[in-house]
């Protein structure tokens, strides 16, 4: 069994992690009216993985013998001003996932709950890979996204991502 306080902070966390597939669908959603399939393309592809994500917690809730609850998923509520927004706004969002995987993970520390931080071990090297991927969107976007030529070339290596199940366990057959 878990510490009550820990399986709490993963239970609010799988829903954070389908909050995430929902804002990111949000974006295709925008993009896709935009006229831009392949960055449409790309937030699917993350909205998946998000899922995966939702779903590897609640795995391991249930496999620690605990009782998962669902509460609602908050609607994406943001306007967004050009085609560079989202993208910055994924960085933010990525920023804040990592400082609450971070919070997790210094509960599980504090209760010297290993197998509780190995498992999150997974998920703080992920934070960094998305940090990243988010990161190098935006600087993509400022480069090439002001020319139409470069933005059409850009949706199209967007439109290229392939996806592979984002999980510890994948990771672990990869
Ligand atoms: Fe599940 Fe993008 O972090």
């Amino acid at each position: 069994m878990l510490q009550p306080k820990i399986a709490e902070l993963i239970n609010d966390q799988v829903n954070k992690e389908l909050y995430s597939a929902y804002l990111y669908l949000d974006f295709a959603n925008y993009y896709e009216d935009a006229g831009l399939p392949g960055f449409a393309h790309w937030y699917e592809v993350q909205a998946q993985e998000e899922r995966d994500h939702a779903l590897a917690m609640r795995r391991y809730l249930i496999d620690c013998g605990h009782r998962v609850t669902f509460a609602a998923v908050d609607a994406p509520d943001k306007a967004y001003a050009d085609m560079a927004a989202p993208l910055q706004a994924g960085l933010e969002h990525e920023r804040y996932v990592t400082s609450l995987i971070t919070a997790i993970y210094s509960e599980a520390f504090a209760q010297k709950d290993f197998r509780t931080m190995q498992f999150l071990d997974w998920f703080v090297k992920e934070q960094g890979e998305e940090e990243k991927n988010a990161e190098d969107l935006v600087k993509k976007m400022k480069l090439f996204g002001g020319d139409p030529k470069g933005l059409y070339l850009l949706d199209q290596e967007l439109a290229a991502r392939v996806y592979s199940p984002s999980t510890p366990d994948a990771s672990a057959q990869a």
